[in-house]
């Protein structure tokens, strides 16, 4: 049979390096012709957490944009926002209806905000929307609208996958089988360190950005810490941050040669030089062709509305289906 690729991306802030290695790169691996691939802004997902509209929008560009320049090929995959499939939410409010409320209980995002609640002593509500509280049942709509058989997603979306996988067994153990149990592909998680050593995200405000100019990118390898040997002291590559971002863009013989230099003393700045060119040999294209997309807004509404004619029929043939096995169609 043939596989059915999908996964989505939610629309809050601009990718970096991190998102890059961690989800782009891998996810668009998995297209070739063999497979039905499905890739979609989950901006739905996104109104849980963002209530600036302003911010909204402009992520829902730049991760469109992110994933186009990357190579993302409209005409080899499904590419359209969740928001142009109205049928998500027939789907979902259908989908609560199968979701055990002790299901939902149990998603890690929704536990922690209430043990945080609970740690600072107030209400253990404080904060928390109903969006947040069936994140995961939007999310097994998304899924299981276009009957998707594999998931990719990192490893902290694998109990979402599991409940996406309970919610569409109960549907079709109370009518019939209509859905599709997905697999979950989980992805290695990749540990890009961010300039402070960390796991690179946002919130700990040590990216490297993605989609910027040279000069930029410069910058932020130049703001990355190091330990203070000089050159000409022998360092050690293991638990270094630069050599660690620097073996996802370099080659093999590149990164050995460059663990040799280590040893031999290469210095911070040199080794800043070397990472600045790997990271930008493979940029480069990708930039060009960011810069070529970012001031043509009616080719992004276009890809999108194009997306969207495309995938509908299939969303609302399924739901024509689904309404009928519930009971919700034409009087005989
Ligand atoms: N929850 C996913 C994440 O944060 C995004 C997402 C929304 C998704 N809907 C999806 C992923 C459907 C895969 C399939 O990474």
């Amino acid at each position: 049979m043939r596989k059915r690729i999908l996964t989505g991306i939610t629309t809050t802030g601009t990718p970096h390096i991190g998102n890059y290695l961690g989800a782009i790169k891998p996810a668009l691996k998995l297209v070739a012709p063999d497979n039905d691939s499905y890739f979609f802004l989950a901006d739905f997902h996104a109104l849980i957490k963002q209530t600036d509209p302003n911010e909204i929008e402009s992520s829902v560009k730049n991760v469109a944009l992110a994933w186009l320049s990357s190579g993302l090929d409209p005409k080899q995959s499904y590419f359209y926002r969740q928001s142009d499939i109205p049928e998500v939410h027939e789907l979902t409010w259908i989908l609560n209806c199968s979701a055990a409320k002790g299901l939902l209980n149990r998603a890690h995002a929704y536990k922690a905000k209430v043990a945080e609640n609970a740690q600072s002593g107030g209400d253990e509500d404080k904060a928390i929307n109903m969006g947040l509280f069936s994140y995961p049942v939007l999310m097994a709509a998304d899924i299981l609208i276009f009957n998707a058989t594999h998931v990719p997603v990192g490893p902290d979306q694998a109990q979402h996958m599991e409940m996406a996988r309970d919610i569409a067994g109960k549907f079709n153990h109370t009518y019939s089988k209509l859905l599709t149990v997905p697999e979950a592909l989980i992805q290695n998680e990749v540990s890009v360190p961010g300039n402070d050593g960390r796991k690179m995200s946002k919130s700990y405000n040590n990216i490297i950005p993605f989609l910027c100019s040279e000069k930029m990118l410069q910058k932020s390898i130049a703001k990355i810490i190091t330990n203070s040997l000089e050159p000409g002291d022998s360092k050690d590559h293991n638990s270094c941050t630069l050599f660690q971002l620097y073996s996802f863009f370099a080659n093999k013989e590149q990164i050995e040669n460059m663990k040799q230099a280590y040893v031999d003393g290469i210095g911070w700045g040199d080794v800043k030089k070397e990472l600045f060119s790997a990271i930008n040999n493979e940029i480069l294209p990708i930039r060009e062709k960011y810069l070529e997309l970012e001031n043509q807004p009616d080719l992004l509404n276009d890809l999108f509305s194009d997306g969207a004619r495309k995938v509908r029929p299939q969303a609302q043939e399924l739901v024509g289906k689904l309404r009928e096995a519930v009971g919700i169609s034409k009087i005989v």
